[in-house]
């Protein structure tokens, strides 16, 4: 009696569970089971993974791993699969941080390469050499007042020519999946009072240097599926926040600034408003799409979260026992985005939900705080580089009567 036959007489539950013995016994391949589930690549994907995944070897390239969201997407995923193998590939600019990765740098299925994303021969032999499968890309300059105040140069090398570079080594390469890591920041900004929400397939109205590079980098995403098929996903993730983020950035700098007796600096009147979530739910996310989300599909990550700057500064000192003679206020930084606010229907329907919701941010910011504070080490080997950073706002005129702006997340 053909499977085929069996199949038809029992209900779809049996027939995947017989499908899985089938796999399992290896009396059938992977797309003989596919052809007998009648399921699409999708489908199965989705039904099957966990099956899939377990027995195949996964080998990620995480480019940019050494930065923030890239090392805590590495803690997560080595501490979940054990079995999978961990390449980090990052250039080491200044927001590379080695000591991110003390805690795992021992392990056997972590690797470190120092490459810049932007040098197609030396990925195509990574990838050969460690027989990656997957590739996900963190790797950007991401600090918006630096390209605003710098030269933004660096940011379209490695946002825009870094991706396209990567699309060609997974065009020559046989990759599965390739994650590139975008952001809420592409679509612009909306009003402070605006309850619009920006979905996946909006606009793009990029209001920094950062932002416009980071467009280049998404359109060529989409282009390259268009025209290649490559089996790219793109991410649209809004402000994170967690452990081992790089002090320029809000949070850790306000508390950098604290530590040190200075006062945080503001700009204006504080009203920007971002989607804050928690980096740990972000990655969490990126492991779902890793495994499920389907090529050439774009998503948006956030957690409904809607916080103004001012909010989260007040947040900051409440946790760190200060009040608001901490502040100082400057002028405003150019160019200014009011508020993002992202639909995230798409992901949530993949099964994804933040576990650090509006009402658990100030758990999870207390709980970051005190992770800086634990983590002196890390911290020190920072602290010596502080003056270094937004370095760019002493020179802005100290506001003493209504403030105007502040620092942003990112
Ligand atoms: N931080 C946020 O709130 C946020 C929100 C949404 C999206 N994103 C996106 O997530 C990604 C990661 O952001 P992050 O905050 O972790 O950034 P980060 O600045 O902390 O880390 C960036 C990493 O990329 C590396 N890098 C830079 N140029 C490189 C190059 N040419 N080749 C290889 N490595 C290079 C750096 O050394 C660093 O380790 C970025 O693409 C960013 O646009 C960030």
């Amino acid at each position: 009696m053909g499977i085929g036959f069996m199949l038809n007489k029992i209900d779809l539950n049996n027939s995947f569970n017989l499908l899985r013995n089938l796999l399992e016994q290896k009396r059938i391949n992977q797309n003989e089971a596919q052809v007998l589930s009648g399921l699409d690549d999708f489908n199965f994907q989705k039904l099957f993974s966990d099956f899939i995944y377990e027995r195949r070897k996964i080998n990620i390239l995480v480019c940019g791993g050494a930065g923030f969201i890239g090392s805590n997407f590495i803690h997560y995923m080595l501490e979940k699969y054990p079995g999978y193998k961990i390449v980090c590939f990052d250039k080491l600019t200044y927001a590379g941080n080695r000591n991110n990765h003390l805690a795992i740098e021992h392990l056997p299925n972590y690797h470190f390469v120092q490459g810049d994303i932007t040098d197609l021969p030396h990925l195509q032999n990574v990838i050969s050499e460690q027989q990656i499968s997957h590739i996900i890309n963190f790797a950007a300059e991401t600090h918006v007042d630096r390209s605003i105040h710098g030269d933004s140069k660096d940011f379209v090398l490695t946002n825009t020519l870094g991706a396209q570079t990567l699309l060609e080594a997974v065009r020559k390469q046989k990759i599965e999946k390739f994650i590139h890591i975008s952001t809420d920041e592409v679509f612009g900004d909306t009003d402070f009072d605006s309850k619009e929400l920006f979905s996946e397939n909006d606009l793009f109205k990029p209001s920094s240097p950062y932002a416009a590079a980071k467009a280049g980098g998404d359109l060529l995403c989409r282009a390259y599926f268009r025209t290649h098929k490559t089996p790219v996903i793109v991410t649209h993730c809004s402000n994170n926040y967690g452990p081992f983020q790089f002090p320029e950035k809000m949070i850790p700098f306000f508390l950098f600034k604290l530590m040190k007796g200075d006062k945080v600096p503001v700009y204006g009147d504080g009203r920007n408003i971002r989607d804050m979530i928690h980096v740990r739910d972000h990655v969490r996310a990126l492991d779902l799409l890793l495994h499920k989300g389907k090529p050439g599909e774009v998503y948006n990550i956030g957690s409904d979260n809607e916080r103004s700057n001012m909010e989260i500064t007040r947040m900051i000192l409440k946790i760190v026992g200060k009040d608001e003679s901490a502040i100082k206020y400057v002028t405003d930084r150019p160019g200014h985005d009011r508020r993002y606010a992202i639909n995230s229907e798409k992901i949530r329907a993949l099964g994804w939900a933040p576990e650090y919701t509006s009402e658990h941010f100030e758990k999870g910011l207390r709980e970051t705080i005190e992770w800086y504070l634990n983590n002196r080490a890390w911290v020190d080997d920072l602290w010596s580089r502080q003056n270094e950073m937004n370095g760019w706002m002493d020179s802005f005129a100290e506001r003493s009567a209504k403030p105007l702006f502040i620092t942003d997340q990112k």
